[in-house]
């Protein structure tokens, strides 16, 4: 008997193909994501899921799979999925790490300059036909080279946007519940300081840190006031790590100068002030579509799903102990 295999949203075509190559697929080829009652039905029977960010694995739907094998996330994130409940089941969990590195540290980058040099201001100020006359205050914004920026989280993307900072000439302080090794310090020139040090003296900060207990509204208002009033606050992470009404205030009071968001608490919601101020670019969770890695992304996650049906261990699992 063929392995069954759910795909719980629309993922790239040549992920699809090689998973009916080896398989049974019940592909769900929508956007809309399953409704948890359609999801419990699609399950049953099943020995395998390619799941997505949308999709909710938590310890109550873990709990009552029958027959699964593995969960395959089609992000490196994996905050939608209870990874120890799926350990207690034996459940193999795995994501899509360093396809979308430095995609992502690209668009956290393109965010960075959009919000420092007002690019989105900028059209829209042309667009709306506003534009009649240069003048020499015109859209001024902030200089980014040779400036001060702070990283939070030095994993792998942490990494990338320091490289990036490098670039541009600019001190790069981060902070991390673990320090890195010594000669990462060294290759990239980073400073390693306190997480209100960082707050106080950068002029970026940028958040590269999981969703965790400890990492929810790690930025909240308490931290913004220690920024500075012309800091810029960035975030590609993943929305509940920043309280998004005290950053609205902040971004209206102007207490920081402006802020570009990729991620926020309740997607697809906007904090409804957010979406009335110039001063903060958005963008819908997109900080690492690019066409190549959301392809690569795709097929990791079908060959992650292979993998734990073959009784191999897949190249992106999460938890070993499962195995
Ligand atoms: C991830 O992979 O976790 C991103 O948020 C979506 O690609």
């Amino acid at each position: 008997m063929k392995a069954q295999i759910l795909v719980t949203k629309r993922i790239y075509p040549e992920a699809v193909e090689l998973l009916r190559r080896h398989a049974d697929v019940d592909y769900v080829d929508s956007d809309e994501g399953l409704p948890a009652e359609e999801l419990a039905r699609r399950v049953a029977g099943k020995h395998a899921i390619v799941s997505q960010l949308t999709d909710r694995f938590d310890a109550a739907v873990i709990d009552k799979l029958a027959g699964i094998r593995s969960i395959s996330n089609v992000a490196v994130g994996f905050d939608n999925i209870d990874v120890a409940a799926a350990t207690r089941k034996r459940i193999l969990v795995t994501n899509t790490p360093d396809v979308l590195t430095d995609t992502t540290a690209d668009f956290a980058w393109a965010l960075l300059m959009a919000a420092a040099r007002r690019v989105v201001e900028g059209h829209r100020y042309v667009h709306s036909g506003q534009w009649r006359i240069w003048y020499i205050d015109l859209l001024v914004g902030h200089d980014i080279h040779h400036q001060t920026i702070g990283i939070f989280g030095m994993g792998r993307i942490g990494q990338a946007m320091a490289r990036r900072a490098g670039g541009f000439s600019m001190r790069v302080l981060y902070h991390d519940a673990m320090r890195a090794p010594e000669a990462l310090e060294k290759s990239l020139n980073l400073e390693f300081v306190s997480a209100q040090d960082l707050l106080r003296l950068a002029d970026f900060v940028t958040l590269h840190v999981p969703l965790l207990p400890e990492t929810r509204r790690m930025i909240g208002a308490e931290q913004l006031r220690l920024m500075k009033p012309t800091a810029i606050l960035v975030n590609t992470s993943r929305g509940p790590v920043v309280d998004e009404a005290a950053l609205a205030e902040a971004l209206e009071r102007k207490t920081i100068a402006a802020a570009g968001l990729d991620v926020f608490e309740q997607e697809p919601k906007v904090h409804p002030l957010l979406l009335k101020l110039d001063n903060v670019v958005l963008a819908p969770h997109i900080a690492s579509a690019s066409i190549d890695t959301r392809r690569k992304m795709s097929l990791m996650a079908a060959e992650n799903a292979l993998a734990a049906l073959e009784g191999k261990r897949p190249p992106n699992l999460l938890n070993p102990e499962a195995q």
